[in-house]
């Protein structure tokens, strides 16, 4: 399917869940505005198109997982940028949301965002069985199994020095669990067998550390234009980042390496079942660096 025309139906699924709202307007205008502000979809993308790879046709409940997760990712941004955070004023091109609402409007809306993803889980057509594997997954990936936890390492990590090995759980968490995700909840509704879904974890794992380095050395190198985001805040908070750790050069090298081992995992799940995996790769190598 053509790329706008299914992150059209991400955007439809969200949409229609707020359809049923109707409560706060405030509260709605500012969920929509940093969900409908852009941003890669990468995490979606990735859950669609390992469904896909599986040979399962898209229907209405694989765009709701796909918004889900996007729903708490877009949360996760929201409270990422809180003067209280990580202190940003710009997000995906656009004002943060605490600028361009306040921050009580910013803190409630992306609670909205934690909180509705399970409701919309809840409202798929899969079985009872696979959306409460779905719940599970997500709750981890985003609570104080996952994200949270790792947004609170991240903050404690400020201005301190921490080794490698701790970085990359302050990584794998904050932003690794949320990436994971889509690669498992796919192997779900595909209702592959075990082994492959450890492959399909194994997988999100190194795609979501990679990620995380890439966007650590995009803080020093990229310009507003192509972040969306103001450049080189990390230097300025004293961020724990592999670049500061490593070196932007061997961090480039880290990065290459993690995507190389990903595309392994992808060959090696070819290997073993049928598995349309050339849309997926061409979304891991579009994570490359050129130099
Ligand atoms: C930004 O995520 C936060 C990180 C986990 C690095 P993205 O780079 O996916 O942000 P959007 O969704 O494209 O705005
Ligand atoms: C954010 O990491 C991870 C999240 C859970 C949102 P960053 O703080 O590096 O993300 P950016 O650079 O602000 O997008
Ligand atoms: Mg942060
Ligand atoms: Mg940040
Ligand atoms: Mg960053």
């Amino acid at each position: 399917m053509d790329k706008t025309m299914y992150l059209a139906k991400i955007e439809t699924a969200m949409a229609q869940y707020y359809l049923e709202a109707g409560i706060s307007k405030r509260l709605e205008e500012a969920i929509t505005y940093s969900f409908q502000a852009g941003g890669k979809r990468i995490r979606p993308r990735l859950f669609l198109e390992t469904v896909q790879a599986f040979g399962v046709a898209l229907r209405d409940s694989h765009y709701q997982v796909a918004a889900s997760l996007e729903m708490v990712h877009t949360g996760s941004l929201i409270h990422d940028d809180l003067p209280a955070m990580d202190n940003d004023d710009y997000r995906r091109g656009r004002l943060t949301n605490h600028k361009q609402f306040d921050e009580a409007t910013a803190i409630l809306a992306g609670d909205s965002l934690f909180l509705d993803p399970f409701g919309l889980l809840a409202r798929t057509d899969f079985s009872p069985a696979i959306q409460i594997q779905l719940v599970k997954e997500l709750s981890d990936a985003s609570g104080t199994l996952g994200m949270v936890a790792g947004q609170m390492l991240d903050m404690s990590s400020e201005g301190q020095e921490i080794s490698l090995e701790q970085l990359q759980v302050i990584h794998a968490n904050k932003t690794g669990c949320l990436l994971t995700f889509p690669f498992v909840a796919a192997g779900l509704v595909a209702e592959v067998s075990d082994p492959i879904c450890d492959a399909l974890r194994q997988l999100g794992q190194l795609v979501g550390l990679a990620f995380q380095v890439r966007d650590d050395i995009l803080d020093l190198t990229a310009d507003f234009e192509a972040l969306g985001k103001t450049p080189q805040k990390d230097l300025v908070a004293q961020k724990s980042t592999y670049p500061a750790l490593l070196g932007l050069s061997e961090s480039r090298l880290f990065l290459e390496e993690t995507l190389d081992k990903a595309l392994t995992v992808i060959h090696q799940i070819g290997d073993q079942v049928p598995f349309q995996s050339q849309s997926l790769k061409s979304i891991i190598e579009g994570l490359r660096l050129d130099d």
